[in-house]
């Protein structure tokens, strides 16, 4: 019998376990995650302690006891954004849930568990992103070129192109600035067109997201335009020509004066 006591206690300690079911968690800025994690079940919670901690600082992200939360033993960055899913401790599954996911939220996270049956910790690494925002377009003109410009922000770098219409990739500049405060790289990129017509599209990936923005130009330059330089030249041309004839005129009245005056001249010098 005495044999028999090491491997009872052995399978005993072995039964109870903590997992995570994804090692790695993407979040996205602004939204909610929840970090899974799960425990061998007892359904009675009175002894059953969760304690969530950063790994890189070991901050405490949310603590459980006494069957309610012990909020007075969290790290104020992370007042009000934090929640267990109650109902769930009996069933074994301690997920947190974290609001308002930031930049400073990336990191390691431990999930440690305790409860009548045993103790034990596992640990999900959360990786960031943010969505590009919708991008804001601007059109620079001048007489000869048209530049098609988008900013936009987000994280991590995306993958920035132009295509034409073809299909085909168009060269074009790309401005990447990182902001540190809220972890936001602002984007901008622009493309250089000949006039008269712009037929391209700016495409945005960024691949940790699954975000695909595409965003059409196209611009037309209306025949008014066109008329309107006719116009004007005809008018040009028009006064140069009255000009050249009030030229004209003045030139052959100021020869028939002469003319007249010649003639009465030696009228005079006759006399
Ligand atoms: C734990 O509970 C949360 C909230 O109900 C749920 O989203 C998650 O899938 C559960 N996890 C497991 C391992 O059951
Ligand atoms: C712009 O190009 C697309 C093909 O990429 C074509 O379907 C569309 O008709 C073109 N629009 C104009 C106004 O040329």
């Amino acid at each position: 019998m005495r044999w028999l006591l090491p491997f009872v206690v052995a399978v005993f300690v072995a039964a109870f376990e903590v997992s995570v079911p994804d090692k790695q968690l993407m979040a996205i800025r602004g939204h909610p995650a929840v970090l899974g994690c799960k425990f061998t079940p007892d359904p009675d919670i009175s002894n059953l302690v969760v304690t969530w901690q950063r790994q890189e600082d070991s901050k405490v992200v949310h603590s459980f006891y006494y069957q309610m939360d012990q909020l007075d033993r969290q790290s104020p960055e992370y007042n009000s954004r934090t929640m267990l899913f109650k109902s769930e401790l009996s069933k074994g599954n301690a997920s947190l849930q974290l609001t308002a996911i930031s930049q400073k939220d990336k990191g390691g996270y431990m999930c440690i568990v305790s409860n009548a049956q045993g103790t034990g910790r596992a640990s999900v690494e959360l990786t960031y992103g943010a969505l590009y925002s919708e991008p804001r377009l601007s059109i620079h003109v001048n007489s000869s070129k048209v530049t098609v410009k988008f900013e936009t922000e987000g994280f991590p770098k995306p993958d920035v192109s132009w295509h034409g219409e073809q299909g085909e990739n168009l060269i074009h500049h790309l401005e990447l600035f990182e902001q540190t405060e809220d972890g936001l790289y602002i984007i901008k990129s622009s493309y250089e067109a000949q006039k008269p017509t712009v037929n391209v599209t700016f495409t945005l990936k960024n691949q940790f997201l699954n975000q695909n923005l595409e965003r059409p130009v196209i611009l037309t330059y209306d025949k008014d335009v066109a008329t309107n330089q006719v116009t004007v030249a005809l008018i040009v041309i028009s006064l140069m020509c009255i000009m050249f004839f009030i030229c004209i005129i003045l030139l052959m009245f100021r020869r028939f004066k002469k003319q007249r005056f010649v003639p009465g001249m030696n009228h005079h010098s006759g006399l």
